[in-house]
Formats: C-alpha cells, structure tokens, sequence
C-alpha cells in the first residue's frame, strides 16, 4: 500500500499543502522549524488515526483555529486508489475510508499500516517497557486481525480481577474468577511468543548489516515465570496481589528484551548505536509486515542522517533502497548524505510550511 497523494488544510505550520508522493523512497528536506516533521506526522495521522507525537487533535490544529483536515489516496497492488481523511472539526474527529464513515479507528488504522521511527521511537529501548510491548502489540495486530479482539478482552479480564483484588475477594471465589484471565493471557502470550520468533529472523539480518561487528539479540519474556504456569504463579501470588491491590503477573509485565553483545542494549548502546538498533528493529517489523501482513506499510524516517557517520548512513540507505514499500525520509540538508545517496525517487524541499517538489 501507499499514499499517492497527500493535503493538509490548517495542520500545524502547514497551511495548505499539495504532494502527489512516490511509491518508493523520498526525502523531504528543509531548515529546522521549516515543517518536516509536522508532514511526516500529518501523513501518520491521516493512515493511523494518531500523532507519532502523542499529540491531540487540538496541538494538531494550526494556532489560532479550531479545525484541520488531511486527505488523501492510497493505493494496494490489486485494488483501486481510494479516497482516505481524518477531519477535526467542532472537537469532533471524523474518519473516512472511500468516502464512507469509519467508526472504529482500528478498522481505519488496519487498512494503511504506518510505521514512524522518529526521534521517540529511539526510546524503544530506554523508556519503560511500555512502549516495547506497543510495539510488539502493533505487530502482532497488523498480521493477526482477531489480536486486538483478545487484547481487549484480556484488558477488561484483567480490570475485573484488579477491582476484586481491591474488594478484598477471597482466595476460591477469586481462583474462579481468574479462569478466563488466565485463558486470555495465554492466548496473547502465544500470539506475542510466535510473532517474535518471526521478527527475530528478520531482526538478525537488519542487525547484523547495521551493527556487523557486534551480537544483538531480542528474547521476548512473557511476564510470568516461563518454568511455572500463571495458575500456579498466580496462586502463589495472591497474598502479595490483594496487599498490592493488583494483580503483578501476566501479559500487562512482558518484556522485549535487547542484548548488545550480551549486555543490556539500554545500558551499554553508544546513541549512534542506540538508533541502529532502533532502525534494525522497526525495518525487521516492516519486513515482516510485508511478508505476512494484508497490506504492506509505509515506512516514516524523521531526520535520518542524525547521530550517524557516513558509513552508516550509507548501510541503513542501502537497505532503506532495497526495500520494496514507501519509504518517507526527512533530514535538514541533503548534502548531510553520503555523495552515492543524494538522489530518491522524488524529492521535496519544505520553506516556512510550504512544499515544492526538487527536479534532481
Ligand atoms: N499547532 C501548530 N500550529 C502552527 N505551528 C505549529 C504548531 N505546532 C508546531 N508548530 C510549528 O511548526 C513549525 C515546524 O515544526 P516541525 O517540527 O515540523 O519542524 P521541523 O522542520 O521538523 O524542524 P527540525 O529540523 O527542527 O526538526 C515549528 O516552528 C513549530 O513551532
Ligand atoms: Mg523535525
């Protein structure tokens, strides 16, 4: 899939903009403040739903007014380009898929699969393992469909065993209460431990051509004792749940675990290598989602050439090239790439919130 054409009206510092984009691999280019990231974001929000930058509709919408609108067409291989929007307007978010209303924004979201690997997305491996298991959830959810139905489930099992705990259930009346919560979690640790052994093939390949001296590695830990089933761990648990009013163990504590040559990634990675481990671990989930996903995505670079030499540049650019779906980088200046890769399908210079198109 991929977004053949975009427009903002009111999106941050983008009055109104026009770009008929490639379905391969573009850089965007322009001074600090000039408006980058905010088109690499207006793209996400108008395929996901959401700002790459956590922000509301309300950050979204240019000082001064009270509404935006994004639109566009994508196209898949087989199927005919279709209109796509997300609108603000009287606090109201409205999303449209070929001109009909969709009301749930993960239906929206699952039709153009985004993926943005920004500035924040190099907290992948700092940040709390939160935003590691959003990351594995997105995942799992693009290539199996019925995963957020579990999810859900699991999530409301889960608050429901929580407001016993603080209600002080016994221990037998809360053993059956834990039957579906225990069937939930397994079923999502098995969604999450097969789909991690995918990534990780694909996640040897991108590590070893960005990092080739160095052993990376990614265990998944599904956030009970893997010697112990969660019945029995949940049990032994249970005088330390209801004093902590919540229950510690399951799902809500996995963890994606990332090695640098046996050594915690987080604690020993230099920044440089910090973001090579973060690009090797979003284009293995790019790839996958190639592979096995129903609609391939599109892959948003926010200032690439950033914290790496130009021996790097020139590995991830390679790679970047080779891969067959669209790819939408950003950097400040072109001449910041190494000579061999001044050059991209197409190219857009970004002044003060307006974008022409570059003739290379
Ligand atoms: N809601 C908004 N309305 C209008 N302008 C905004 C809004 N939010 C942010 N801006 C401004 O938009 C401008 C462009 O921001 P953006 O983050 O897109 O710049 P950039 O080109 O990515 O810069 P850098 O190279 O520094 O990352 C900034 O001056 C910012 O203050
Ligand atoms: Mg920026």
């Amino acid at each position: 899939m991929s977004l053949q054409q975009l427009e903002t009206r009111q999106f941050r510092n983008l009055e109104h903009v026009r770009m008929e984009l490639d379905a391969g691999l573009q850089f965007i280019y322009g001074d600090n403040a000039s408006g980058k990231t905010s088109l690499l974001d207006a793209i996400n929000v108008l395929c996901s739903g959401r700002s790459f930058l956590g922000a509301s509709p309300r950050k979204m919408q240019q000082f001064g007014t009270t509404d935006f609108l994004l639109n566009g067409i994508v196209s898949q291989k087989k199927t005919r380009p279709l209109p796509i929007q997300y609108r603000w307007q009287d606090n109201r978010i409205r999303l449209n898929l070929s001109n009909k209303q969709v009301r749930k924004s993960s239906e929206y979201a699952l039709y153009q699969p985004v993926q943005a690997v920004t500035p924040i997305s190099y907290r992948l491996l700092d940040d709390s393992p939160d935003i590691r298991r959003r990351f594995m959830d997105w995942g799992v959810f693009h290539v199996k469909h019925d995963y957020a139905t579990v999810w859900r489930r699991f999530q409301r099992s889960l608050a429901q065993r929580n407001a016993m705990l603080s209600a002080g259930t016994d221990r037998r009346t809360l053993a059956v209460w834990s039957r579906e919560y225990i069937q939930l979690a397994e079923s999502l640790d098995e969604y999450r431990s097969d789909y991690i052994d995918l990534l990780r093939q694909q996640f040897k390949r991108y590590s070893h051509a960005f990092l080739p001296d160095s052993l990376l590695e990614i265990h998944y830990q599904r956030g009970w004792d893997n010697e112990c089933s969660l019945d029995e761990v949940l049990s032994n648990s249970f005088q330390r749940d209801q004093e902590r009013r919540f229950t510690y163990h399951g799902p809500q504590r996995a963890e994606l675990v990332l090695k640098l040559d046996g050594v915690l990634a987080r604690d020993c990675a230099s920044r440089g290598q910090k973001k090579l481990i973060t690009f090797a671990t979003y284009l293995a989930q790019a790839s996958l989602q190639q592979e096995l996903g129903r609609y391939s995505g599109i892959l948003l670079i926010d200032d690439l050439p950033s914290e790496l030499d130009q021996n790097h540049i020139s590995l991830v650019m390679d790679i970047l090239r080779r891969i067959s779906m669209q790819v939408v980088i950003t950097c400040i200046d072109i001449a910041r790439l190494p000579k061999e890769h001044r050059y991209s399908d197409k190219m857009f210079h970004v002044k003060q919130g307006q974008v022409k198109e570059v003739v290379q």
